[in-house]
């Protein structure tokens, strides 16, 4: 069946934060919504790199009598064991709301403490799809990045260092009750990482536009986000400062995070993850290698849905796999002159393991099953063999 027609035939849910709040500034009025909705008791999570902000929030909470324990993980991407010790460490104050700060390693720990902080269900017990059973903490989201998505989304990541693969929870409990999106809280992100989690926003409108369960609800969303990162990623990469840019960028990201949960990614994604759980390449780094490596072999399969991409990044001349190619080969461009490295030999990643790599991401069977092509295990093998020749 082809994605067109699946289209017509699949139900899908717009599960979102009941709030979502978008514009420079906005941040300014989350301790006053929290206090006047009735919080008294904030655990506030976030990592270094925004304790200006978090010093302004906590300063504005306890101004309006509000207790609040500021928790800062380690700066990276967190463990099965990170989130246990935090979830140890926490318990006792008696959070009534989460509030997470940061990128999307901090936002999925804060998720995941707000949905699990009062209940009885152990890590091991949430992994994959549905298995949470409630979430009685409100929870906010804040995000620093532009970026994952996960303010809005229903999954949470962590490294399960034992197996060195990342493991996903996926409930509708993880969507947050409120989404705080500051362009603002994006201007002193460095260069590498506007680039990284720029490309990471950019792959999840991607891949969710052309993806086996490509829905027309979602569809405007994933194509207005490809061309909103696609014409201002480099902006905001060469310009920090740029408020333009990086609003732009916050609303791409956003739009790329409402698809996550309905639609969700594909096989650069499932490719990406082993990347990261092995050798601890960046998320948006890992996908960004990938991109136009799974993209060329993703497009016999839809070449409308591809040429359709390219166009809202701005290319129009030719009929749709000239198109679809040429855009492609713009993918590319932005991730080179976006800093990323073109070859993933330049990860130190040895090539002895593309075997390995190839068999763990045929386990992410939960995205591939939605890529647009079937990828087989030589099929992975392929992929990466071509990602480490650039
Ligand atoms: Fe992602």
């Amino acid at each position: 069946m082809t994605v067109e027609m699946i289209q017509q035939v699949s139900t899908v849910d717009l599960r979102l934060p009941p709030r979502i709040r978008f514009g420079v500034d906005c941040i300014k009025d989350l301790a006053g919504d929290l206090v006047s909705a009735g919080y008294g008791r904030v655990l506030l999570v976030s990592c270094g790199g925004v304790a200006g902000v978090c010093d302004d929030l906590r300063v504005a909470l306890a101004a309006r009598d509000a207790a609040v324990e500021a928790y800062q993980p380690r700066d990276r991407e967190p463990t099965i064991a990170d989130f246990e010790a935090a979830a140890k460490a926490l318990r006792g104050f008696n959070a009534d709301a989460v509030v997470g700060v940061g990128g999307g390693s901090v936002l999925d720990l804060a998720k995941l403490l707000a949905a699990m902080l009062s209940g009885g269900q152990s890590i091991d017990d949430v992994f994959g799809a549905d298995r949470l059973t409630r979430r009685d903490i409100y929870l906010t989201c804040v995000p620093t990045t532009a970026g994952t998505g996960s303010e809005v989304s229903p999954n949470a990541i962590l490294l399960d260092e034992r197996e060195q693969l990342k493991k996903g929870v996926v409930s509708r409990w993880l969507v947050p009750d409120a989404a705080y999106v500051d362009p603002r809280l994006t201007v002193s992100m460095p260069a590498h990482l506007t680039a990284a989690t720029g490309l990471d926003a950019l792959t999840h409108c991607i891949e969710a536009y052309a993806n086996r369960f490509a829905h027309p609800l979602f569809d405007t969303f994933a194509l207005e986000g490809v061309r909103l990162i696609g014409r201002q990623l480099e902006r905001a990469y060469r310009d920090g400062d740029d408020l333009e840019a990086r609003s732009a960028m916050a609303l791409g990201s956003l739009y790329g995070g409402m698809c996550l949960g309905p639609v969700n990614t594909g096989a650069v994604h499932a490719l990406s993850y082993p990347l990261g759980g092995e050798f601890h390449v960046p998320h948006g780094v890992a996908n960004a290698l990938l991109l136009p490596h799974v993209l060329a072999f993703n497009l016999p399969a839809a070449p409308q849905r591809y040429a359709a991409i390219a166009r809202a990044l701005g290319i129009t001349d030719g009929d749709d796999e000239t198109v679809a190619q040429a855009g492609i080969a713009r993918l590319a461009e932005l991730c080179r002159v976006c800093g990323i490295p073109r070859s993933l030999s330049q990860l130190d990643v040895p090539r002895e393991v593309i075997g390995r790599l190839a068999a763990s991401a045929l386990t992410v069977q939960r995205l591939l099953v939605r890529n647009v092509r079937h990828v087989s295990l030589s099929d992975a093998e392929q992929i990466y063999r071509k990602a480490f020749a650039g």
